[in-house]
Formats: structure tokens, sequence, C-alpha cells
């Protein structure tokens, strides 16, 4: 645990090389959020990317930004119905990148009981190749480590090299030390 304001966790399993990312190719910010805050993490993500986080000379990067998005929204109690289901998925609009072929990728998320649906749906679409991965997530309070945990192993099943995770409470978004977290996060991606 690196602080009290989000907790970059190095999600490399301890028989991973120590491969550099390499310094070409596009960053991509993807993500959901109903309610605004794993939004305002990608912002943040984003900003951090851009000002030279996690690059050897600060070189700046400007990402390409894409939001998961539910063909249909629904209210409150019908979403926590569903993501009570482990797995249950929802259809999505389409994001038409190839994630096997970017210099990185961060994939944000609110933490949701078992499942968040349009997640769950994108993940079954992707396909990593070997891509270096950061998983940022929003929660309320409760279980997040262990939903990131399945979430990394979730991606690693589609080839992605998930390298760390960054846990945001929604309160604490912006607050203390969470600028330092989310530069950090950065740099345990790209470096
Ligand atoms: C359906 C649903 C289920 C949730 N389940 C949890 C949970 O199990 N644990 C938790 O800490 N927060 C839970 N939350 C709270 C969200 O993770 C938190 O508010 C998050 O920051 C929302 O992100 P967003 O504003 O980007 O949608 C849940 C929220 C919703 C809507």
């Amino acid at each position: 645990m690196d602080g009290a304001n989000g907790r970059t966790v190095d999600s490399r399993p301890a028989d991973s090389t120590d491969e550099r990312t390499p310094e070409t190719g596009e960053v991509v910010v993807v993500h959901y959020s109903r309610t605004g805050t794993t939004a305002q993490v990608a912002a943040d993500v984003t900003a951090a990317l851009e000002a030279g986080a996690g690059t050897d000379s600060g070189e700046q990067v400007d990402p390409r930004t894409e939001r998961i998005d539910p063909r249909r929204e629904r209210s409150y109690w019908n979403w926590l119905a569903r993501s009570f289901v482990p797995g249950s998925r929802v259809s999505i609009r389409p994001v038409d990148i190839d994630l096997r072929d970017v210099r990185a990728v961060f994939l944000g998320t609110p933490k949701w009981t078992l499942s968040c649906p349009p997640v769950t749906e994108f993940c079954r679409r992707v396909t990593f190749d070997e891509t270096p991965v950061g998983v940022f997530l929003t929660y309320g309070g409760f279980d997040e480590e262990r939903y990131a945990r399945s979430l990394a192993a979730t991606l690693r099943d589609r080839g992605a090299d998930v390298r760390a995770t960054l846990l945001v409470q929604r309160d604490e978004v912006g607050s203390g030390s969470y600028h330092d977290q989310v530069e950090r996060f950065c740099e345990r991606v790209l470096f």
C-alpha cells in the first residue's frame, strides 16, 4: 500500500520479465463510468501522460481516449441486480482499436459487486499481445482488491501484460497524494 489517496499495486507476476515498454506506438486510455468518478481519474491519467509521466525524458504522450458505452442505459437497481451475476455482460458500442499493436493501455472501471457488465463485455471483445496494461479502479469502500485481482487475471487471459493497478476510493479522487499516485501508476505501466 502506497498511501491513503489511491494505491498503486505492482501487478506483475513474480516470474514476469522486466522488459521495458517500447517508446513508440499509441497509448490508449479507455474507461467506463456511470456517475463520473472513473471518468475523472481517466482525465487525470490522460493529463499525467500528456505531461510526460512514465517516460525517460519527460517525452509528452498524446493518448487516445475512448469510452466504453453501453448501448442502453439502465436504472441503478437494474445495474445493481446485474452486477451480482458473475460474468454478466451487456451490449456496448464498438470500440474500434486493435489493442495488440499499441504501446500501452490504461483501462478504467468502477468496482461493481461481481461484474460491471459494460466492462466485462469490453474485456471479452478485446485481445492483447503482451500489451502493457494498467488498470485503474474506483470504488465506494469495500472488496476492491479481490475485484482488481480478478479483473487483472481476466485481462492476462486475453493476453495483457498487466503491470500495475491503481485503486482509488471515490471520496479520495483529487485529494492528498492522489496526483502522485496517478503519476507513479503511469510510470509503472510505461517504463
Ligand atoms: C451497481 C453498483 C455496484 C457497486 N458495487 C460496489 C461494491 O461492491 N464495492 C464498492 O466499494 N463500491 C461499489 N459501488 C460503488 C462504485 O464503485 C463507486 O461509486 C465508483 O466510484 C463509481 O464510479 P463511476 O462514478 O465512474 O461510475 C457500486 C456502484 C454501483 C452502481
